[in-house]
């Protein structure tokens, strides 16, 4: 299978990532791919990071003593800026990524700022399905990474999710949805994605911060699909959401909120059966 387009910009960041000599410099070149916008240190880079993990488990309620026996998977784990924080928390990590390199970068992270004993990698090399046994995590957790996926690689992360927690154990997974932004967004980012297909050119856009972080927001997901598509594998479902957004009101689910929360992203956040 060709690999998806959705996937260029990812590997080019990778790639050039490859070429640091540093993690440190990794993040000032290509950090903002990770939304690092001012160019800093991977220090305070990792900083942003340890306040979201802590953050982000609170709001959900999934943050207390329990978390130092359990096993965390990080779909999405880029070069470590949540990762470090998560193995200082959980006992076992396994940090997730379409990219390799990234996945390289993340361990010298995590050796620098966080518990390196306590991490693995696992590439997702097709992009849609974790190499991980069944019922084996307490936590699957995602943040910023399903919506830069092609929507059947998601839908296909969303299930794994599911299938790799453990029953009783959680999945927290962010998706990003549609704002009325979008009416421009969405067309502008379909014509950067084409560009990425482009032999020699299509590389050198997707390193260039502008059009990719235009093209780069690949699906909007709503709650009600998402939940078409695992709910009946769930339960205690809440879907979180921005205090500037009305209610999604899925059937089902309770609503969160968080004030964390991107106005156009939302979090599935739910005990597996
Ligand atoms: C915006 S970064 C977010 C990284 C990290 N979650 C954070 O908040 O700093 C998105 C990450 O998702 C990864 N990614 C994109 N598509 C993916 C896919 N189909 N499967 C797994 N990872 C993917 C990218 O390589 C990148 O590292």
């Amino acid at each position: 299978m060709s690999p998806r387009r959705q996937h260029v910009p990812w590997n080019a960041a990778g790639t050039a990532s490859e070429q640091e000599h540093s993690a440190d410099a990794v993040v000032r070149e290509t950090g903002w791919v990770f939304n690092n916008k001012e160019h800093r240190s991977l220090a305070d880079f990792v900083a942003t990071g340890d306040e979201e993990t802590v953050a982000y488990l609170h709001a959900f309620g999934l943050y207390g003593d329990q978390v130092a026996q359990q096993e965390l998977v990080e779909i999405g784990s880029g070069i470590g800026r949540m990762t470090a924080s998560f193995t200082r928390l959980f006992a076992r990590v396994v940090a997730c990524d379409l990219d390799a390199a990234f996945l390289e970068r993340c361990r010298e992270t995590v050796a620098q700022f966080g518990r390196p004993e306590r991490l693995r990698t696992s590439h997702v090399a097709d992009g849609r399905t974790l190499n991980l046994p069944d019922d084996s995590a307490d936590l699957v957790f995602s943040y910023i990474t399903l919506q830069h996926c092609h929507r059947d690689d998601a839908l296909g992360l969303v299930r794994d999710a599911v299938r790799v927690a453990r029953p009783g154990g959680h999945v927290a997974l962010n998706f990003r949805t549609w704002v009325p932004s979008d009416a421009v967004l969405w067309p502008a980012g379909k014509v950067v994605r084409a560009t990425w297909r482009l032999p020699r050119i299509g590389p050198v856009i997707a390193k260039r911060r502008f059009a990719t972080r235009l093209g780069w927001q690949a699906n909007r997901l709503a709650p009600g699909h998402v939940m078409d598509e695992v709910g009946s594998l769930l339960q205690d479902v809440t879907i979180f959401r921005s205090p500037r957004r009305r209610s999604f009101a899925v059937p089902g689910t309770a609503d969160g909120q968080f004030e964390g929360v991107h106005r156009s992203h939302w979090w599935l956040v739910a005990t597996v059966r």
